[in-house]
């Protein structure tokens, strides 16, 4: 069984070594792991060209246009029965790095356009995106900060697994924890982190999530959007959509059951997601065709060009 400890922070670091810890811990119960450091890669931020959705819905495969160290490491995580994925907390949320990784997984890692590109390939209209994509995953996330600036991390942690419905297995925030290395407690949860990931790659199909209960019964997000002037409130992760409630004292986040197959990290939310985008997308061609969308785009395009550095 491999697994793959993924850093985000500087070497030999807080995250290093705590990733390095869940690793060990893995090892130790018979594991083969890998460790990597995001910032010794070359990865390219997403530009938006969605040359990778249009790829998977036309039966060219799974395509990106960019050229770096994405493809190498996309292979390992493929490879891999389990993910540790250890970023450092930077402005409250996950750092620009992990972003980078999150967003390169957006479409193309996507489970529901991938299920759609491999139903166009074996109807012989195309390449086959590669079959370790939709093989199931577990996933474990750890934040570490310098203060109790931290309430976006776990959040912005959940958003990755989403994309190829990866089941996340830990998802722990350490506050106040730049020399975690000296904290037992600390460590040791760290390295319950490693075990727990290990026994859940053992079983993929039945593995559960072992970490905090957050307040989203469906996946466990603490963080919620709020409407104004209402009660009305959807999850941030799984986009649920409810309202927030006091029950027996405390925050409750209730919602109708119908809800659930809508939810962003199921297969029928995605594929709605995918009908939605669908009919948008054919209208949205249909206008940019248009004298008045040309124009428009004209008229910003010749007012100002961008500044650039020499
Ligand atoms: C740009 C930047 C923003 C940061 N923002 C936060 C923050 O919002 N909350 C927090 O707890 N720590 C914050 N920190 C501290 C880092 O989380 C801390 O230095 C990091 O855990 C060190 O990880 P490393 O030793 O693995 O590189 C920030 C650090 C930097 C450089």
């Amino acid at each position: 069984m491999k697994i793959l400890g993924i850093s985000g922070g500087m070497k030999d670091g807080s995250n290093d070594s705590m990733c390095k810890e869940a690793l060990m811990a893995a090892k130790e119960m018979g594991a083969d792991v890998e460790f990597v450091r995001l910032l010794d890669l070359d990865l390219k931020y997403c530009t938006g060209c969605v040359t990778c959705s249009i790829s998977l819905v036309t039966g060219k495969g799974n395509r990106c246009v960019l050229k770096d160290d994405f493809e190498w490491l996309l292979d390992k995580m493929l490879d891999a029965d389990g993910i540790i994925i250890s970023s450092p907390i930077f402005v409250k949320g996950a750092p620009g790095i992990f972003q980078t990784l999150r967003d390169r997984f957006g479409p193309r890692m996507d489970r529901g356009m991938n299920i759609i590109a491999t139903k166009i390939a074996e109807n012989g209209g195309g390449k086959m995106p590669d079959p370790r994509i939709l093989k199931d995953k577990v996933i474990s996330y750890i934040g570490i900060g310098g203060s109790d600036w931290a309430t976006r991390i776990a959040c912005d942690h959940t958003m990755h697994a989403l994309s190829p419905m990866w089941k996340i297995i830990d998802n722990e925030v350490f506050k106040w924890s730049k020399t975690i290395v000296l904290d037992e407690e600390k460590v040791s949860r760290v390295n319950q982190i490693g075990k727990n990931l290990f026994e859940a790659a053992k079983d993929i199909e039945s593995a559960q999530y072992k970490g905090n209960k957050g307040i989203c019964p469906h996946c466990h997000n603490q963080n919620f959007y709020l409407e104004e002037g209402s009660t009305d409130a959807i999850c941030c992760t799984c986009g649920i959509e409810g309202k927030l409630e006091i029950v027996d004292g405390k925050v409750a986040f209730v919602f109708p059951e119908v809800q659930l197959q809508l939810a962003h990290d199921t297969l029928s939310g995605k594929f709605k997601h995918v009908d939605d985008i669908k009919e948008n997308e054919g209208k949205n061609m249909q206008l940019k065709k248009s004298d008045e969308y040309k124009t428009m785009i004209e008229k910003y395009k010749s007012f100002i060009s961008p500044s650039k550095p020499n």
